[in-house]
């Protein structure tokens, strides 16, 4: 029987502790509800996206965005300098959210697709429409901050995400934010 190091023994307790830290933070942080977005652009093999709920608006002067992408994702180098575009998801498309989740390859997603800017999923609720601006290391992922070239939105229900679970937000609860 092979025999098992010492410090391998002794480190096992702690590499579960600190998963179980690393899972109840995970929980924690998933009591925070967003919206569901694809970022999408192109890549040699035509264009890409990837589910991501980690979008943020940064700035109105100069019109900011962000994104924050896992370094292990396959997005992250094939995103680093390229023109994107942040597609809000509606609340019919929560099989888009999967597929470019990882999952889902019964879902068929169409482009809109025209020379200069980054791929547009049809039928999101909102395309915001960015030139790479920064990017910032950010432990296991980099923060992508985009300069917003073009944007436009529908209105209709939007999909949004909570505690690893897909749910929806009525358009009645959205869309004032020019009231506040
Ligand atoms: C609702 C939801 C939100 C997600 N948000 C992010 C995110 O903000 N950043 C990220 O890197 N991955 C996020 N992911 C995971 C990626 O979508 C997933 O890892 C994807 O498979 C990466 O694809 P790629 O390796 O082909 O780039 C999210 C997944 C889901 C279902």
């Amino acid at each position: 029987m092979r025999e098992v190091p010492q410090a391998a023994k002794l480190r096992r307790p702690q590499v579960d502790a600190e998963a179980e830290i690393a899972a109840r933070l995970r929980s924690c942080l998933g009591r925070f509800a967003t919206g569901v977005t694809v970022v999408s652009f192109d890549a040699a093999e035509g264009p890409r996206g990837v589910t991501v709920n980690s979008f943020t608006s940064v700035s109105l002067d100069p019109p900011l965005v962000l994104v924050s992408i896992a370094k292990r994702a396959a997005a992250h180098e094939a995103l680093r300098d390229q023109p994107f575009c942040v597609n809000v998801l509606g609340a019919e498309q929560e099989a888009l959210a999967k597929r470019f989740a990882g999952g889902n390859a019964g879902a068929h997603p169409r482009f809109d697709y025209e020379p200069g800017r980054a791929p547009r999923l049809l039928g999101a609720l909102a395309h915001v429409d960015c030139n790479p601006w920064r990017a910032y290391d950010a432990g296991d992922h980099t923060l992508f901050v985009g300069e917003v070239t073009a944007f436009e939105h529908l209105d209709g229900d939007a999909l949004a995400y909570m505690g690893s679970r897909f749910t929806t937000l009525a358009e009645s609860d959205t869309g004032v934010e020019y009231l506040i």
